[in-house]
């Protein structure tokens, strides 16, 4: 069998310019803050009488579970295709599953926060694949609004360090930079239409959630 190449995975219809109205994505380091901005960001919302569902990737679906308890956890070996694989498959559920979908939830009025989305894949995955067989694995519709918590590899590691638990596949230093080259390289050319910021994660909490909920409004 021979070694993948990108033009296996060349896709016809492409669906990023398709833009998902009041879907609204966080992407960061593992550390770099977007949980709890995530979380702000849904409670400010909520307070002003929208209907907020505030998501994280992977999901608490199974495929999702899977993701987290067991290779995440190291609990057991598999390749990086196949947990690209998986990512895929928990984002093709989170966006399109009838009962809980985020597309379903959008269709019914409501807003949908996402910690992470497939920038996450193209980023983290990236680093072991060709992010060209990302990106075809992940053809996806776009959000309207991603908001990039740019955190230094060294000030995540610190507050992974932090909540002392057992370090998880991809939290650690060297990995953690070639992540960030992909989110910066991801983000420097994103569809059209996809509003962008970037936001300095040392800045302090409340600063943070200022910027967001002003670019929200704009
Ligand atoms: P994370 O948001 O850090 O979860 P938690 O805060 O609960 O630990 O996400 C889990 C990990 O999965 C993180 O290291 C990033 C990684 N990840 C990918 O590698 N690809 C993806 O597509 C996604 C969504 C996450």
């Amino acid at each position: 069998m021979l070694p993948f190449h990108s033009t296996d995975f060349i896709i016809f219809s492409v669906k990023k310019d398709v833009i998902l109205k009041n879907f609204i994505v966080f992407e960061g380091l593992d550390g770099a803050g977007t949980t709890t901005q995530a979380k702000i960001l849904a409670e400010s919302l909520k307070k002003n009488n929208k209907t907020v569902f505030l998501d994280a990737e992977p999901t608490p679906s199974p495929i999702g579970e899977l993701i987290r308890e067991t290779y995440l956890k190291k609990k057991a070996s598999t390749t990086m295709l196949a947990l690209a694989l998986l990512y895929s498959a928990d984002r093709e559920n989170h966006l399109n599953n009838p009962d809980n979908g985020i597309k379903k939830r959008l269709s019914e009025g409501s807003i949908v926060i996402s910690d992470r989305y497939l920038y996450s894949s193209i980023a983290y995955q990236g680093v072991n694949i060709d992010p060209l067989i990302i990106e075809n694995l992940n053809n996806y519709e776009s959000p309207e609004y991603v908001i990039y918590i740019d955190t230094p590899v060294d000030e995540c590691l610190k507050r992974i360090d932090k909540r002392g638990d057992e370090k998880e596949l991809f939290e650690h230093k060297s990995f953690l930079e070639k992540t960030k080259q992909g989110f910066d390289r991801i983000f420097s050319s994103l569809p059209c239409g996809v509003k962008f910021i970037c936001l300095n994660g040392l800045e302090n909490i409340d600063l943070l959630s200022q910027h967001i909920t002003e670019f929200i409004k704009a």
